[in-house]
């Protein structure tokens, strides 16, 4: 893991949004995975500015979010479709028929998510993962207990999550969904690279358990331990719990040249 520690969230997500951009350079096919709420809002700015100030040429690429609310259409305020095409999508060259998102209305969602990771397939598996991180350790919304091997599902939000987002649902607990579709940390394990964004004291225990802590289905981030590429930008409020940041400043300030992809 590579712990990359900045001094605000937006030069964390500049960080971030340099590695993809980078990766588009590299591969303008690129299958990226994506994520939603509050944490990914300053890197998908960042990929916008890119995009119209620097060319950042996204028409090649293909995307797959991580998860969608069950019940709720794309045309519904707070449905994860909504968010990604007001966010993202709407601001950028990309070619709708290369967007995926898992189907909230979809009448067998069991045929659903297998098709899901299907396509995933077809499309050679993602470049790179983004991830934000739930208080509770979940990532897209595998919550604690989930399978470390687990594929696109269904899954319930514990009353943690449900409360963490009535935010978005004018603060009322009873309108946030409580079921969702999301891709297993199984299909997110399998991305080539994995970009984890945390910021803000809420999540510096999550963040320390996932960096620090044991391998646990209990804390669903700590997986990442395993992952050959995984790196996580941080600002300091979220890294205020890591034993080791010292350790991680020296390591990203002497990096060698040439390893230098942020
Ligand atoms: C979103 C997702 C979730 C969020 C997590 C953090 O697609 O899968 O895992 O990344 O709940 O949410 P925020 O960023 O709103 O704190």
């Amino acid at each position: 893991m590579e712990i990359i520690i900045q001094p605000d969230a937006e030069s964390a997500s500049r960080a971030a949004a340099r590695v993809v951009a980078r990766l588009l350079r590299e591969k303008p096919d690129a299958v990226l995975g994506l994520a939603t709420g509050s944490t990914p809002l300053r890197l998908y700015q960042e990929l916008i500015r890119l995009h119209r100030e620097e060319g950042l040429d996204f028409s090649r690429v293909t995307t797959f979010n991580l998860d969608e609310y069950v019940g709720l259409g794309p045309d519904h305020p707070q449905s994860y479709h909504h968010f990604m095409w007001s966010n993202l999508f709407d601001h950028l060259n990309v070619n709708p028929a290369q967007i995926h998102i898992p189907d909230g209305l979809a009448a067998d969602i069991q045929a659903a998510c297998a098709a899901y990771e299907d396509k995933i397939v077809a499309a050679g598996g993602m470049d790179v993962q983004v991830l934000g991180i739930g208080s509770d350790g979940h990532i897209g919304f595998n919550e604690p207990t989930s399978s470390l091997a687990s594929r696109t599902r269904i899954k319930t939000l514990t009353p943690q999550t449900v409360a963490d987002n009535a935010r978005f649902f004018e603060g009322d607990e009873a309108k946030v969904p409580h079921h969702c579709i999301t891709m297993g940390i199984g299909t997110i394990m399998a991305a080539r690279c994995v970009i984890m964004l945390a910021f803000g004291s809420g999540k510096a225990d999550a963040v320390a358990a996932s960096v620090e802590g044991p391998v646990a289905a209990m804390m669903p981030a700590s997986v990442l331990q395993h992952h050959p590429v995984a790196k996580f930008f941080l600002d300091e409020a979220a890294a205020t719990k890591l034993t080791h940041a010292p350790y991680y400043r020296w390591v990203y300030d002497h990096k060698p040249g040439w390893q230098h992809d942020v």
